[in-house]
């Protein structure tokens, strides 16, 4: 946040809003208002500019499009700009004589020629008083414009996006449980990517220390067969579901009442959970995409596969889940997206990339529904090839089979 845009909202308001930090100067050192700048070095604004996928300015001031069109950097925002190689975008918000003023559109006309995309401002009632242009255009197109410049679409839109987060802890005392290190944040980026691609967001969460996406529907639960009733409960409102939480396959068959006191050596007899993967493909409607996750440590591939076919989803993550510095509780990540019959490798990127990555394959799954015949229960009568090279194929598995066209 610029010193101008600090007049008007207190940083805690957007570290509250968007879970992340707020930074207010170039320098880590306390501000000239003794406010700690949030920078963690001097050369920050490099690495958040190297970083960043688009640099968004709304509203953009008169003062801070001139200093952008003549190269003053004397602030984080404005060396952040001359650094980044990312596409720029600002959305001008000012009174409507600053805003016609010939020096204003001389910075604009010069930041449209390098290509910064200017989000023109609305017409209408300003809050100096004033009627005309200069009220800075609605956040839903700026989001948009965002996502054209980005390339990407709301290719999701339409879509309701059941994920499963987190990992879920089964007690064994009042104070003790079985757990695993899941800490949720490759499933919160798919969350985020799905909303920003226009999808609605379910958002089925174990304990987690994560911030949910704004306007995600956020279901919390612990244990596993909450998880499972969350996620049955949901499921006919969904039309995709990504099943990346990382569940218990066991839990204690006794949880004690009391803490259990220290008195030697103790055995605990482990009951298997439900597989709630399993329940949600035997549950599947015509038309639902079903996602799941494998956490492997050894032959991934092979491992995937078997998984893939034991649970009859269209596709599914392979994580390599020994492998130093990646996975869990890490923000860097890499998988295979393996269907019946592909492979894509998706090498160690951010989760927030690899999410976005992940959600391109699955779109590419969707087929026109015309050319698409599913067949459950009895085996399809009609004549089909395993052959990649045929027309027709068969793809999914166990009792459920599907007859696409190509
Ligand atoms: N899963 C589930 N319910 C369980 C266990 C797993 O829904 N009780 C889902 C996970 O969310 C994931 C997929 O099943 O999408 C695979 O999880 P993983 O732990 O890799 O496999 P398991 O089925 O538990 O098999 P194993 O532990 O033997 O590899």
């Amino acid at each position: 946040m610029t010193d101008a845009a600090r007049q008007f909202i207190q940083p805690l308001t957007f570290a509250a809003l968007t879970g992340h930090k707020v930074i207010t100067s170039l320098w880590p050192q306390l501000d000239s208002e003794g406010s700690d700048g949030n920078t963690d070095s001097s050369i920050e604004h490099i690495a958040e500019a190297q970083w960043a996928d688009a640099l968004v300015v709304a509203p953009a001031t008169a003062g801070i499009l001139a200093k952008f069109a003549h190269g003053m950097a004397d602030d984080f925002l404005t060396t952040m700009y001359l650094a980044t190689t990312a596409p720029v975008l600002v959305a001008p918000a000012m009174n409507v004589n600053m805003w016609e003023h010939p020096a204003t559109q001389a910075n604009l006309e010069l930041l449209r020629q390098r290509g910064v995309r200017v989000i023109e401002p609305d017409a209408g009632a300003l809050a100096c008083g004033m009627v005309g242009p200069g009220r800075m255009a609605e956040p839903e197109f700026i989001a948009n414009s965002v996502l054209n410049a980005l390339g990407r679409s709301h290719d999701l839109a339409g879509e309701v996006v059941l994920i499963t987060a987190g990992g879920t802890r089964e007690a064994l005392d009042p104070v003790r449980f079985l757990g695993n290190r899941s800490s949720g944040k490759m499933c919160y980026a798919l969350a985020e990517a799905a909303q920003s691609r226009g999808a609605k967001v379910i958002l089925v969460s174990g304990p987690s220390a994560l911030y949910p996406p704004a306007h995600c529907e956020l279901v919390k639960v612990t244990t596993a067969d909450e998880m499972r009733a969350a996620v049955l409960g949901r499921m006919p409102d969904a039309t995709l579901v990504i099943k990346s939480a990382a569940v218990a396959d066991y839990r204690p068959s006794v949880v004690a009442d009391q803490k259990l006191k220290r008195t030697g050596p103790l055995t605990v007899e482990l009951l298997p959970t439900e597989d709630i993967l399993a329940e949600v493909v035997r549950q599947r409607k015509p038309g639902q995409l079903i996602v799941g996750f494998a956490a492997e440590t050894e032959n991934r591939l092979e491992n995937g596969r078997a998984k893939l076919l034991r649970k009859g989803v269209d596709a599914i993550v392979v994580n390599d889940v020994s492998r130093e510095g990646v996975g869990f509780d890490s923000d860097r990540n890499g998988a295979t997206f393996l269907t019946a019959n592909t492979a894509t490798d998706l090498p160690e990127m951010s989760k927030r990339k690899l999410a976005d990555r992940i959600l391109d394959e699955v779109v590419g799954l969707r087929r026109p529904q015309s050319l698409l015949v599913e067949l459950s229960g009895a085996e399809p009568q009609a004549q089909v090839s395993e052959d990649p090279e045929a027309e027709v194929f068969v793809a999914g598995a166990g009792s459920r089979r599907q007859i696409i066209i190509e």
